[in-house]
């Protein structure tokens, strides 16, 4: 029989995703969890989707409207819900390949700044989720996601005053939409036994960080500081 090339044979390692809304920090603490984790000693490798390889890098230009369609009356529009659902996908499926299963099959902590609950989460305003699910169905189960939870608008302000380029996702209505989506998709996932812990977002980062090493030192016990 052929081997599934989306699952590992979970040798060591342990799979660990951050999602949240735009502005929620998953970028911040998955750099935080990573750092907590080698200053351990800790073998643990941090990456991201849209990952750094070709699509996730053409996903990338699609978000920041360097790369779109052109209508028929010459005018620019993104990449619509269902066309970026299949390139996530398609991202998801390299990303796991490449680098993900490599270096949990190497025995590594995998944290990794979203995962599928982002596509079910953020395309589902324009694409089947039933069809997103099925989409995303063979991928590999994380052992933790941490859903980093902030109010819309507090994520707002902080995506408005960290200067980083607009992407077609940020703004109010939504960022409220895609919490929405979130908590959703998080009751469905939990249901079929997906380990998802929500966690407030909304206050000092310092705090928030202390409260996703005590998850991931559940995960893997020697996590935590020495002596
Ligand atoms: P970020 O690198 O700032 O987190 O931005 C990535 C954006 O891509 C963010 O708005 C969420 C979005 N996204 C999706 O819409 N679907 C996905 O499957 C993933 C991984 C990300």
């Amino acid at each position: 029989m052929m081997m599934d090339p989306f699952q590992h044979r979970r040798a060591s390692g342990s799979f660990i995703v951050l999602e949240g809304i735009d502005g929620s920090g998953t970028t911040t603490h998955a750099g935080l969890l990573h750092r907590h984790l080698v200053r351990h000693g800790r073998r643990a490798h941090c990456t991201r989707e849209p990952s750094d390889g070709p699509i996730g890098s053409l996903i990338r230009l699609a978000l920041s409207r360097r790369v779109g369609v052109r209508g028929a009356d010459g005018t620019f529009a993104p990449l619509d819900e269902t066309t970026l659902a299949l390139a996530f996908a398609a991202d998801r499926a390299d990303h796991l390949r490449s680098e993900i299963i490599p270096s949990l099959e190497n025995g590594e902590i995998v944290i990794c700044d979203r995962y599928y609950l982002s596509s079910l989460a953020y395309q589902s305003a324009g694409a089947d989720y039933g069809w997103l699910r099925t989409l995303n169905t063979k991928f590999l189960r994380p052992d933790l996601t941490v859903f980093l939870d902030v109010p819309p608008t507090v994520a707002l302000e902080r995506v408005r005053t960290d200067g980083r380029m607009a992407q077609i996702y940020e703004n109010l209505e939504r960022l409220v939409q895609v919490r929405a989506a979130y908590l959703r998709a998080i009751e469905d996932l939990r249901s079929e036994g997906e380990h998802i812990v929500v966690v407030s977002s909304d206050r000092p980062a310092r705090d928030v960080h202390a409260e996703i090493v005590r998850l991931a030192e559940g995960l893997v016990p020697e996590a935590g500081p020495k002596g």
